[in-house]
């Protein structure tokens, strides 16, 4: 009758107070994509999670497609994390960061001059999308990358993910979710190479298993997480025939790898197709890591969940923008507020630590 969700919880070599993970949310508050004072406020008020993970920050200046996003490729932005980090930890919090490259989903407004719009394939996501100086623009056709941008984006998640430890997080988040540029070559939408990175399942896994790798070789597998969206449909991703059996290659290569855990995205509660519980439990069941379960969450379905063995950790994510204090919430069952949908993306703290 007690509830898994507030039992305390091991993450590797981690201990965490509860099951409660705070999922990655992209807040756009890092103005020249430097992580600042307001960030690290922002983290410290949910340290209440038993594990943070941080909005999706670029391992490259070429992976900063969004306005204000932060980077962690420079000791500038190492020191900015750093005081991110101290004050989570300080507060007894733990944190991973989410290493986000956005690939094609990217506006060159929005990037740092001599960056380049990088996908894996010369196919534009379909629409607009927002940029601070020039408002909504549409998508530019991204350059398809050479085998030469391939093998430097891949050092560079390895790079920055020893950038993270320098800057103190607990370990990092793989962002291989969502149609950025690790899902990019996992899906047919934006993925139609013919080389070895795309076509076959094996070729449309390779990035994704070469950047776990090289990230793994970096900082150790027992800090290395991977977020994976299968039938995934955001930023024009499209399920194709072959797309249980790309996750579940790609998880027998991460078990292979030692990886600590996968976190599973399941946007269903915003729209998008359910993931299919068999899948989700072949998943589970083929990876020894931990499984982090996330999508439209509450107490009652997070604890049927994790009786059930379907998960060991829950995220979540909207509770944990409009609720400082979400986690003693939860436990005496109080009403949540309702996130403004307006001050998501929003620079300043409006709607960002002001609730
Ligand atoms: C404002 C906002 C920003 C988000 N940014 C990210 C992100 O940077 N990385 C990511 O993997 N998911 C991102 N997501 C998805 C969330 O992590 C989560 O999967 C989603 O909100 C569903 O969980 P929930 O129902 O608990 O909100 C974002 C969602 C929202 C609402």
């Amino acid at each position: 009758m007690s509830s898994p969700l507030f039992t305390p919880s091991q993450l590797g070599s981690l201990s965490l107070k509860n099951r409660i993970v705070m999922a990655p949310l992209t807040r756009s508050r890092a103005l020249g994509n430097l992580p600042n004072e307001l960030m690290e406020q922002y983290y410290r008020l949910r340290a209440e999670a038993g594990l943070i993970i941080t909005e999706g920050t670029s391992p490259s200046p070429n992976g900063l497609g969004y306005a204000r996003i932060p980077g962690l490729f420079n000791a500038e932005q190492v020191q900015g994390w750093r005081r991110v980090t101290d004050g989570v930890h300080q507060a007894g919090g733990r944190i991973f960061v989410q290493l986000m490259h956005t690939g094609r989903v990217s506006h060159p407004a929005n990037m740092p001059a001599g960056a380049s719009v990088l996908a894996p394939s010369a196919v534009a996501v379909p629409g607009e999308m927002w940029t601070d100086s020039d408002g909504m623009q549409p998508h530019p056709v991204p350059r398809e990358m050479s085998e030469a941008d391939i093998a430097h984006s891949i050092a560079e998640y390895a790079a920055s993910a020893k950038l993270a430890i320098a800057a103190g997080f607990d370990g990092v988040e793989l962002h291989a979710a969502n149609g950025y540029l690790i899902d990019q070559f996992l899906n047919t939408a934006s993925n139609q190479r013919h080389d070895r990175w795309g076509g076959a399942v094996e070729n449309r896994i390779r990035f994704a298993v070469e950047v776990a790798r090289a990230t793994v070789a970096a900082i150790g597998a027992e800090r290395v997480g991977m977020r994976i969206s299968p039938y995934g449909v955001f930023n024009a991703q499209l399920p194709d025939a072959e797309m249980d059996e790309v996750y579940l290659r790609l998880i027998e290569e991460l078990n292979a790898l030692g990886l600590l855990y996968i976190h599973i995205v399941d946007h269903s509660a915003m729209g998008a197709p359910e993931v299919s519980p068999a899948l989700k439990a072949k998943l589970r069941a083929s990876f020894d890591g931990q499984y982090i379960l996330s999508g439209g969450y509450d107490v009652a379905r997070a604890d049927a969940d994790l009786d059930a063995q379907r998960g060991d950790l829950v995220a979540f994510g909207r509770p944990f923008i409009s609720n400082l204090d979400l986690v003693a919430k939860l436990k005496s069952g109080q009403e949540l507020v309702a996130p403004d949908f307006a001050t998501f993306y929003t620079p300043g703290a409006e709607g960002y630590t002001d609730y």
